[in-house]
């Protein structure tokens, strides 16, 4: 009997050991130590006994009780143990490790640039004008002293919609719509997308930026463009920029011209960049035509003024030394996080 019990016990042992879970524990626990539990059923047996067999085999069977419990208690000490080694390797987690940075989005470089000019007009009482950039004929040519047959409109390649609508191709339209709701004296800058219908290439796209003047007022004479030019170029390069005026051909200027800055990267001696001429061609501009102005119905005795355009792709390509005017809208984060 003695023998019996100890196998018993041993076999229960060495069954706990080898569970794998609390449930398969618990399961054991019930298997042995249940109230039909193999070695309470023999606990059970007992009454059966001589006294004092009873006596010396109940003592063994309850310390082998308590010693099997005993394992079984610690066996799910164990097997906490093993789970949280598990979940140590598994899901471990290091608290003092620093963050993963957080990719922080930026102004794109045009923007960039833009809000700049938009700060130095605003710094000399220029206000900002929007137009929009689904056009109509008359705000993008007619009304600009281009008319229908003018061989000017050969200058841009036109995306033509239904309706006469059009992709605006230049931001000059807005001085129009401008001059519609507003009486002189009037000065303001017009930041915006165009579009030209144009094969792409380094230095082309049918998509791009540009800033419009417009001044307005009495006696406003080329002397102002100037003026406000050199102020422009000295907040934007950081530095005094030697200017000419070249004569240009725009229908809805006269008299036109084009803005040339002298080299910033040899400094006027002739390199590269310049074609050895010492001089970069910047921007457009000139006295707005009067015929601009009449259609306007504004007094082109009283009231003169100037305008400008400013390409805004070939002024950050200038700046930052960019060679491929496609980058701009490539969506490239390798491009634009180096802004
Ligand atoms: N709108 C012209 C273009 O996109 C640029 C331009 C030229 C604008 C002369 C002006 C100007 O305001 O006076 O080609």
């Amino acid at each position: 009997m003695e023998e019996n019990l100890l196998n018993l016990k041993n076999k229960a042992i060495e069954s706990i050991r080898l569970s794998k879970s609390k449930e398969e524990v618990n399961q054991l626990r019930i298997k042995y130590l249940g109230k039909k539990g193999e070695i309470t059923s023999i606990l059970k047996t007992l009454g059966s006994l001589q006294a004092e067999e009873r006596a010396s085999l109940g003592k063994l069977i309850n310390q082998i009780k308590n010693e099997v419990e005993e394992f079984i208690n610690k066996r799910f000490e164990e097997i906490d143990e093993e789970v949280y080694e598990k979940i140590k390797e598994t899901e471990w987690i290091d608290i003092t490790a620093p963050g993963k940075s957080i990719l922080r989005g930026r102004l794109h470089p045009i923007t960039q640039i833009q809000y700049e000019i938009e700060d130095i007009f605003k710094s000399m009482g220029f206000s900002i004008f929007e137009g929009p950039e689904l056009e109509d004929d008359y705000h993008n040519f007619e009304a600009l002293n281009i008319p229908f047959d003018h061989p000017a409109r050969d200058m841009q390649d036109t995306f033509w919609l239904e309706n006469d609508y059009l992709l605006r191709t230049h931001t000059s339209s807005v001085q129009i719509r401008t001059l519609e709701t507003l009486k002189p004296p009037l000065q303001g800058i017009s930041p915006g997308r165009v579009f030209r219908y144009e094969a792409t290439d380094a230095s082309h796209e049918n998509t791009f930026y540009q800033v419009e003047g417009l001044m307005v007022g009495k006696d406003i004479s080329v002397a102002n463009l100037i003026y406000v030019m050199k102020v422009l170029l000295k907040e934007i390069f950081k530095k005094e920029v030697k200017i000419r005026l070249r004569p240009g051909f725009f229908p809805f200027v006269e008299p036109g011209f084009e803005l040339d800055i002298n080299c910033l990267i040899c400094n006027g001696k002739g390199c590269s960049v310049c074609k050895h001429t010492g001089w970069v061609e910047l921007l457009p501009c000139g006295l707005v035509h009067p015929n601009v102005l009449k259609m306007q119905g504004i007094d082109t005795e009283k009231y003169s003024g100037f305008a400008f355009g400013l390409g805004l792709n070939r002024l950050v390509m200038m700046r930052y030394g960019i060679d491929d005017i496609r980058h701009f809208l490539s969506s490239d984060l390798r491009f634009l996080e180096q802004f």
